[in-house]
């Protein structure tokens, strides 16, 4: 097995499927662009949706890349050996050109090529998918993994749940896969142990999606115009096989950000299985942290979407940190860390230096400004409740006067053997936003004047504007109040500074490219809870359980809102900002007209 370093995997990656005819693209962001389905992207093929759907690429039908990737639906696993929230997904792709027989030789060959990553192929196991009303039992994968060399009793076949990948949400391209797991060498957990296993002795490393259907909804597929490969291989995963290294964050990647953890803490990664989970935590919460603001579409600690996963992210990391004893502000020095050793493959992170270790440095002075006192008065609660239930109304407490998300409190409660009631939560955030809410409508009259055709049309446009604002000038722009006549809209919007004069122009033209595009204005009636999981924004303003309608313009904007609104985005003619404003301390407010 050849012991490459990270940036010497990712290079023979590229080569490897650019000598097979792939095109290198470049990594995407980890926002992503114009699709309120998902708030990070979680796989390489995300941004390729529409190719996979049959839109022709301009880079060809092979293509190859280094995806960067969050996920955080695992975080509580973050700790053990191979979890990340952030982490580089090697992908190839084939937009209708090759399939299955191409895909895996290929994965074989740069498996266990000597001049590749020459993995014994006794060490490799494999699954394929099983079969079921949907679609097959995958013969062609296993009679092609038999035919290369693979053991045929190192192959398993897996229901859907284990062998059929789709993206994050709920409907498009999907299929069944193929996976593919190093043996770690850790004995059997139990007689019944394969590749599905949790216990660590099989790590998945590549993942081979044969996409060829579209999931119309639960239990609904039909058949794509063409069939695509999407595969994606963990680069830390992969690395830490080749490095024979105990976890993930004992390879290249990881030594010196630990290494700046342990001289800030002064204490050894090692020296307990306690310590061992929280220099785990800090390293990979700041890592991922750091790509999150680096990021060209970079976002902001904020209470809402992408802005709230950071801010969690970031306060979880702190509260790690204080469990080691690394002094205050410390976190802004392991981000440094990452980006001296990311900064060459991710210019970003270089040009962004400025910006990640000032926002890190300001989310953890506000957050230790209250930290202290909310920790002694979730003390006086836990000592007050002598095990039990943190109702809501004290969740929220913590959550609006100390900043503990709610997950941290959660966490801290399990510590203690004590239970959240979380949906009371959920009840005493919904209430105290109708309450401010109730402030603002009253003041906006809803922010409408009237529901005529032409206010209506300006109500869309509202929704564009703020779509386009977020777009351009990040996610931690928010709807402050809107008041919208059959003349004119006036939005107001938290942001900091004037913004600048191409910045207006770069809004005013997107929201006429989303009117050009002349999408349908669709509604859809769903459970505020479904409308969370499609990225739907101003979600917090509704009662939890409540049904609300979702208006979305094409790919453009998702909102919670009662309309009404225009049918088309064709219908609302030009889009042009009159006046850009301050309204009161960080908050703007835009003029603007339909002409
Ligand atoms: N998109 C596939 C995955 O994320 C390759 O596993």
């Amino acid at each position: 097995m050849r012991k490459l370093t990270s940036d010497e995997l990712r290079e023979l990656y590229l080569k490897f499927f650019a000598e097979r005819g792939h095109a290198i693209i470049p990594s995407a962001s980890l926002i992503p662009e114009n699709d309120p389905t998902v708030l990070f992207t979680t796989a390489g093929m995300h941004p390729l949706v529409p190719y996979l759907m049959g839109e022709k690429h301009p880079a060809g039908k092979r293509l190859v890349n280094v995806q960067k990737c969050v996920r955080t639906d695992d975080i509580d696993e973050v700790g053990d050996a191979s979890h990340c929230t952030f982490f580089e997904m090697l992908g190839n792709w084939s937009l209708g050109d090759y399939f299955k027989r191409e895909s895996i030789a290929w994965s074989w060959e740069f498996l266990t090529g000597e001049k590749w990553l020459g993995i014994p192929k006794e060490k490799l196991f494999f699954t394929c998918f099983a079969g079921d009303a949907d679609a097959p039992r995958d013969m062609v994968a296993h009679d092609r993994w038999v035919e290369m060399g693979a053991d045929p009793s190192h192959i398993y076949f897996l229901e859907k749940k284990y062998n059929w990948w789709g993206p994050a949400g709920m409907t498009g391209p999907c299929g069944p896969d193929t996976e593919i797991f190093y043996d770690t060498g850790k004995p059997a957990c139990s007689p019944g142990c394969d590749p599905s296993c949790s216990c660590g002795k099989y790590l998945e490393i590549w993942n081979n999606v044969f996409m060829e259907y579209n999931k119309l909804g639960e239990g609904k597929f039909e058949p794509l115009s063409q069939k695509n490969v999407d595969t994606g291989m963990g680069l830390d995963r992969t690395i830490a096989t080749l490095q024979g290294a105990q976890s993930v964050f004992d390879t290249d990647a990881y030594v010196p950000i630990i290494a700046k953890i342990e001289e800030l803490s002064g204490k050894n990664h090692k020296e307990s299985a306690q310590t061992v989970k929280a220099f785990r935590i800090v390293a990979d919460h700041v890592r991922c942290a750091a790509f999150m603001l680096g990021d060209p579409r970079g976002v902001a600690p904020s209470n809402s979407d992408q802005g709230y996963i950071l801010r969690r992210l970031i306060r979880r990391a702190i509260r790690y940190a204080m469990q080691l004893g690394m002094p205050q502000d410390s976190l802004k020095s392991v981000a440094e860390a990452v980006v001296a050793r990311y900064g060459k493959v991710y210019p970003e992170l270089e040009q962004n230096r400025a910006k990640i270790t000032e926002e890190l440095s300001r989310e953890e002075a506000r957050f230790q400004r209250t930290l202290k006192n909310g920790m002694r008065e979730f003390e006086r609660v836990k000592e007050s409740l002598a095990g039990g239930t943190i109702d809501g109304v004290t969740a929220f407490h913590l959550y609006d006067t100390y900043g503990f998300p709610i997950e941290f409190t959660q966490e801290m409660a399990a510590e203690n053997g004590l239970r959240v009631d979380v949906k009371g939560f959920e009840e005493a955030f919904a209430e105290h936003q109708k309450k401010s809410q109730a402030g603002a409508e009253q003041r906006f009259k809803g922010g409408l004047a009237d529901t005529g055709e032409a206010t209506a049309r300006l109500h869309s446009a509202t929704h564009l504007l703020q779509a386009a604002l977020r777009n351009v000038l990040g996610e931690g722009v928010h709807q402050k109040g809107s008041n919208i006549t059959a003349e004119r809209l006036r939005f107001d919007f938290s942001f900091e500074r004037k913004m600048t004069d191409a910045e207006v122009a770069q809004v005013e033209r997107l929201v006429n490219e989303a009117i050009a595009a002349d999408a349908e204005i669709t509604c859809t009636e769903m459970s505020v809870e479904e409308a969370r999981a499609a990225g739907a924004m101003g979600l917090f303003g509704d009662k939890y359980g409540e049904r609300v309608k979702v208006y979305a313009m094409g790919n453009f904007s998702k909102e919670i809102c009662g309309g009404p609104h225009a049918s088309r985005t064709g219908e609302l003619g030009t889009f042009k900002i009159k006046k850009e404003e301050a309204s009161s301390a960080g908050v703007r407010r835009i003029k603007a007209v339909l002409e």
